[in-house]
């Protein structure tokens, strides 16, 4: 874990512009983001920035703040969390990251380092001398089963041995980088057996065919439709209300009036029970009158005697003073 600072002032341009196209590009990149969270767009713009000028400066960061709205500190503190941005100059023509984490480390890293320590600079972060390379040690990359690897700009190159690093860095230095070809650098395709495929080397010789299913079989001929019965548009009878006389209108709306508005209120609780039931607890309760009493057999209390608890034996009356039993 290294602390990441801006680089000395003394390396700092003056400014930062974007170009023509790449502002297009970020003008169009904001508008992707909803009204409010155009913020969200400061790392594609911080690496676009870097794309176009190889690693990010002050003048990029306040820039960068200034086109989303954003404090310079908080573009600052985005620039130096993530180690994907560069805040040194790197090499003109390449910038080599080689992966150091245990499988790459395993598989050789260690070598690859020492060459890039003698052919581009002892340490990293350093350009070379005429300022056209760069290299660092950089963490997982993500192509561990072809390990060990490095990445230089955003391709990688995988299966690497020291003599094939030596070959891509010559080349990037001359100019022709875009002349290796990114991937495995040893005869396989992805991350397949070296050689060749070693199964699954049979041509397909199947052929799928669109499945057509049978056609159903033929019906029997249907028997003469009956006659439609007509509708009914009147209620079943038993549906129907009886139209009420006058007479018996006029007995309910007189039994209605002179019934407390209470009484004729159907209580909502006892609704599902049966009409008996109903019935019954609609009626009237008494008002509760107190029995008489009931002359008990028992003698009187005074004369009541209750047998001890210890002996179980002895009679002690409840009246009389207590008295120790002989013993
Ligand atoms: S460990 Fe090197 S790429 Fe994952």
């Amino acid at each position: 874990m290294t602390v990441r600072r801006l680089a000395d002032e003394s390396v700092q341009p003056a400014s930062f512009a974007f170009s023509a196209e790449n502002a297009a590009w970020a003008e169009k990149r904001i508008g992707l983001y909803p009204a409010g969270r155009q913020q969200s767009a400061v790392i594609p713009l911080l690496m676009r920035a870097q794309d176009q000028d190889g690693w990010v400066t002050r003048a990029t960061i306040e820039k960068v703040a200034e086109m989303l709205g954003m404090p310079y500190i908080r573009v600052l503190e985005v620039a130096t969390f993530y180690t994907q941005f560069q805040l040194q100059p790197v090499g003109t023509r390449a910038h080599v990251q080689v992966c150091g984490t245990t499988p790459c480390m395993l598989r050789g890293a260690e070598d690859l380092i020492n060459v890039c320590r003698s052919k581009i600079h002892h340490d990293p972060h350093h350009l070379n001398e005429d300022g056209t390379l760069s290299w660092e040690e950089v963490e997982c990359a993500g192509a561990c089963v072809n390990a060990p690897m490095v990445a230089i700009f955003h391709d990688t190159y995988e299966d690497l041995t020291p003599a094939r690093l030596e070959e891509i860095i010559d080349a990037f230095h001359a100019g022709s980088g875009a002349s290796i070809k990114p991937g495995p650098q040893i005869d396989r395709q992805f991350s397949g057996p070296e050689g060749g495929e070693t199964t699954l080397l049979e041509t397909p010789t199947a052929t799928r065919e669109k499945f057509v299913p049978p056609a159903p079989p033929e019906a029997p001929a249907a028997p003469a439709a009956a006659p439609a019965a007509p509708l009914l548009r009147r209620r079943p009878p038993m549906l129907q209300s009886p139209a009420m006389s006058p007479r018996k209108t006029l007995l309910r709306s007189r039994v209605r009036r002179l019934t407390p508005r209470s009484a004729r209120r159907r209580p909502k609780k006892h609704a599902s029970l049966p009409m008996s039931l109903r019935r019954l607890m609609a009626r009237p309760t008494r008002p509760c009158v107190k029995a008489p009493p009931v002359p008990s057999p028992m003698p009187p209390r005074s004369t009541v005697a209750r047998r001890s608890a210890r002996s179980r034996q002895l009679l002690v009356p409840l009246t009389g003073p207590r008295r120790r039993p002989n013993r």
